[in-house]
C-alpha cells in the first residue's frame, strides 16, 4: 500500500466505495443474495464502529463538535434500520425496501461525512493521518465479535474471529455495533 493510500480519508472513501458496491451487490436477487448481505453487514457494523472510535471523537476535539454528534445521531439510526433489515432477512418481506432505506440513510451519511467531516482530518499532520488510518483499517481487518466461551481479553477474541462462522459474525457485530458493546 502506498503512503497516500494509507491517508484515513483515503481509507475512508474506500470503505465508502466498498458499502456503496456491497449495497448493489446485496440488492441483486438469486443464491449470492445472503451473503452478499452479510457482506453488507459485516462492512457496516466495522466501518461505523471504527468511525464511532476514530473519526468522531477527533473532528470533535479538533472542532466540529457540531458535525460529530450530527453523525453519530445518524449512525444510531442507521443501526436501527440495519438490525430491523437484519430480522427480516434477505428473503423475508419488505428486504428490497428496507434494503433502499437503508442504502439512502448510509449513503447521505457518509457524503455529510465526506463533505463536513473530511475537510477537518485533512487539517491534521500527514502522521496523524497516517496513524488514523491505520487504526480504521485494523479495526475493520480485526473487530471483534463475541467473547469467545472458554476466554477473554481483547486478542483472545480477535483471534476467536478465526473460528466464528461467518453467520454467527453477522449477527454478533449487528449486536455489538447497535448496544455499542
Ligand atoms: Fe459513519
Ligand atoms: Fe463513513
Amino acid at each position: 500500500m502506498t503512503a497516500d493510500r494509507m491517508d484515513v480519508t483515503a481509507v475512508l472513501k474506500d470503505q465508502h466505495r466498498q458499502i456503496r458496491r456491497a449495497f448493489a451487490r446485496a440488492a441483486r436477487p438469486g443464491r449470492g443474495r445472503t451473503p452478499a448481505f452479510h457482506h453488507l453487514v459485516q462492512l457496516l457494523a466495522t466501518h461505523e464502529a471504527a468511525e464511532e472510535a476514530h473519526i468522531h471523537p477527533t473532528t470533535r476535539r479538533i472542532g466540529r463538535p457540531a458535525a460529530a454528534a450530527a453523525r453519530v445521531g445518524e449512525e444510531k439510526q442507521a443501526k436501527e434500520l440495519l438490525a430491523r433489515l437484519y430480522r427480516i432477512g434477505p428473503d423475508g418481506p419488505g428486504y428490497r425496501r428496507g434494503l433502499r432505506a437503508l442504502r439512502r440513510a448510509v449513503l447521505a451519511h457518509a457524503a455529510r461525512e465526506e463533505r463536513e467531516e473530511f475537510p477537518v482530518l485533512e487539517k491534521l499532520g500527514r502522521t496523524r493521518r497516517r496513524m488514523l488510518g491505520l487504526e480504521v483499517r485494523l479495526a475493520k481487518e480485526l473487530a471483534p465479535t463475541r467473547p469467545h466461551p472458554r476466554v477473554n481479553g481483547e486478542l483472545a477474541n480477535r483471534l476467536a474471529l478465526l473460528v466464528l462462522g461467518p453467520a454467527d459474525r453477522c449477527r454478533d457485530l449487528v449486536r455489538r455495533w447497535r448496544t455499542g458493546a
